[in-house]
């Protein structure tokens, strides 16, 4: 496989992650999830008592303090400001917030750069709301994923259960579609379909069915 660049996007909960890693698996290509940046500044301004409203501060932030991610048996870690901050960036008070962080203009060109950074290479799986509109639109690859908010909210609670977070489901259902809602309307690269991305409809689909789906866009670009 030519190192291309695939980029993945879709609202909270569209199983981007999930099938973005196995691809990267499959290819040997490395896996950036940019959802966890955005939680791990928010996590960074929770730990810091920075306003969620404060753009000049929350891009000192992720100035300051660069993200990291390791890989492990256990799968893929995060590491901020000295810490492994895995866990505590899917908690549901990260989760609450990081729709107002991730608006602000001055954290977004921070976080783009180093997610440009990342992919400099190529060989990359991003995941994401922008990437193939804003961090690589040159992409090879752009698949947008959705949905129904339903069956997004079902498999986030299944999620958090294994993961031992309570949250009731009628809640999750709401903060998913909050979360859609504030994504798609912040003025600065808004959750959008890129022109040029294959549009991939996940409700009823197995992972299985969904990576076989896009394994068959990549190759009828010729990869
Ligand atoms: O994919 P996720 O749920 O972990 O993403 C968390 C939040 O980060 C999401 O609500 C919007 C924001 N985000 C973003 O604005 N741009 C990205 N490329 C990735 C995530």
């Amino acid at each position: 496989m030519d190192k291309i660049s695939i980029a993945i996007d879709g609202p909270a909960s569209s199983g981007k992650s999930t099938v973005a890693k196995i691809l990267a698996n499959s290819f040997n290509f490395v896996y950036v999830d940019t959802g966890a940046m955005y939680r791990a500044i928010t996590f960074l301004a929770i730990k810091h008592q920075v306003a969620f409203s404060d753009e000049e501060a929350l891009a000192e932030l992720t100035k300051r303090y660069p993200i990291n991610f390791q890989q492990s048996v256990h799968g893929q870690l995060v590491f901020a400001d000295g810490e492994d901050i895995t866990q505590a960036i899917r908690q549901p008070d990260v989760t609450a917030a990081v729709s107002e962080v991730s608006a602000h203009r001055k954290v977004r060109e921070e976080l783009v750069e180093a997610q440009r950074q990342l992919a400099q290479l190529g060989g990359i799986v991003m995941d994401g709301r922008d990437i193939g509109t804003t961090v690589l639109p040159q992409a090879e690859v752009k698949i947008f994923l959705v949905a129904s908010v339903e069956e997004r909210a079902q498999r986030r609670y299944k999620e958090n259960q294994e993961k031992g977070i309570e949250m009731d489901y009628e809640m999750i259902k709401e903060a998913i579609a909050k979360r859609d809602y504030l994504d798609s309307h912040r003025e600065v690269s808004p959750l959008v379909q890129a022109a040029d991305a294959e549009l991939v409809d996940t409700t009823g689909m197995t992972i299985e069915q969904v990576v076989t789906k896009i394994k068959e866009v990549i190759s009828s670009k010729g990869f």
